[in-house]
């Protein structure tokens, strides 16, 4: 078992758990994941390592509500337990000094892109982090997105906090006033990082998405998580999850990845009507 030692609610229905799991956290890298399960018999869900301590034997994952073993999820606290934990999988992120690099987070992405954007900085680089969300209260993590960042960009769909519009509209600047970019990298929701993608192509910067395809045993076995890249047949669990995103067939992952919609629907339509709504995405109650 796995013991959640800090839960804290970051933004409606997103909430960081650090789970104990020292030999996750002696191994760990920016870039990996892990798949958990709450109990005997419940989903297994991939979340990203958002942070490590390899001294407290910790790992941070951040997650958004967003259906049935999510908000499970979400009703657990400091001292509950995880059946399951398993990890670090998948290839962790290249870091070098590739020179200057953008580092993009849309939504629940700015969790993933933190370890990475940090260890960047740490490599030598100079890095433009550029986050986002809906609004401002969606916003998180801006303070560590700072600390981890040569400089930072905010922008909300919105206009309520930061730049009024998308992460892309701040890359176009970025990439207009400084003419040496090397790489992006840009972690979010899957129409952002098409976007992000369709953006650098114009320019010729190289740039690297981190897909979340649907995945069950996240060792390359069961073939759930194929995506296509530069026309081979790839396996987001083994050979990812990060890509070169102008190889990305965005189209298929799109058509994929709401293949089993039906169903997540009616699992959370019956757990909502079993249990009510107990959650913290603050959505109301009831079915
Ligand atoms: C490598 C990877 C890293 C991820 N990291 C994070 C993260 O750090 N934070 C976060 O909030 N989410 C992350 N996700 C997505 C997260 O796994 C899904 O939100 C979660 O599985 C949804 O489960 P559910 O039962 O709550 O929702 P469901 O109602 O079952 O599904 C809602 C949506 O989530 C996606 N999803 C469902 N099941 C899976 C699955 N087994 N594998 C992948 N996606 C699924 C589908 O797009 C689906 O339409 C990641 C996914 C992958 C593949
Ligand atoms: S999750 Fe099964 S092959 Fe990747």
């Amino acid at each position: 078992m796995y013991r959640i030692v800090n839960r804290e609610v970051l933004a409606p229905a997103i909430s960081l758990i650090e789970i104990k799991a020292p030999l996750v956290a002696g191994k760990a890298k920016a870039g990996q994941f892990v798949i958990l399960r709450l109990w005997e018999g419940g989903e297994r869900i991939p979340l990203t390592i958002a942070d490590f301590d390899r001294e407290r034997g910790t790992i941070t994952c951040v997650f958004q509500e967003v259906g049935k073993t999510t908000r499970q999820l979400g009703t657990l606290e400091a001292g509950d337990k995880l059946k399951d934990f398993a990890g670090p999988l998948g290839l962790p992120s290249r870091i070098q000094n590739f020179g200057s690099v953008v580092c993009i987070g849309g939504g629940v992405g700015v969790a993933p892109v933190y370890p990475i954007a940090r260890a960047l900085k740490d490599a030598g680089n100079e890095v433009t982090g550029i986050i986002g969300a809906r609004n401002r209260e969606l916003l998180f993590w801006e303070d560590r997105m700072q600390a981890a960042c040569t400089r930072l960009l905010v922008a909300t769909d919105d206009g309520s906090y930061g730049h009024h519009g998308f992460v892309t509209d701040l890359l176009r600047e970025v990439i207009g006033e400084k003419k040496e970019l090397d790489l992006c990298i840009a972690i979010g929701p899957l129409p952002m990082m098409r976007a992000v993608s369709n953006l650098t192509r114009e320019y010729g910067l190289k740039t690297v998405v981190s897909l979340n395809s649907i995945m069950v045993d996240g060792t390359g076995m069961c073939g759930c998580c194929r995506v296509t890249v530069g026309g081979e047949t790839k396996f987001t669990c083994v050979d990812g999850p990060e890509f070169d995103g102008h190889l990305v067939d965005f189209e298929e992952m799109a058509r994929r990845s709401v293949i089993y919609k039906p169903m997540e629907q009616l699992a959370l339509e019956l757990y909502l009507g079993e249990t009510g709504h107990r959650c913290s995405c603050g959505r109301g109650g009831g079915k």
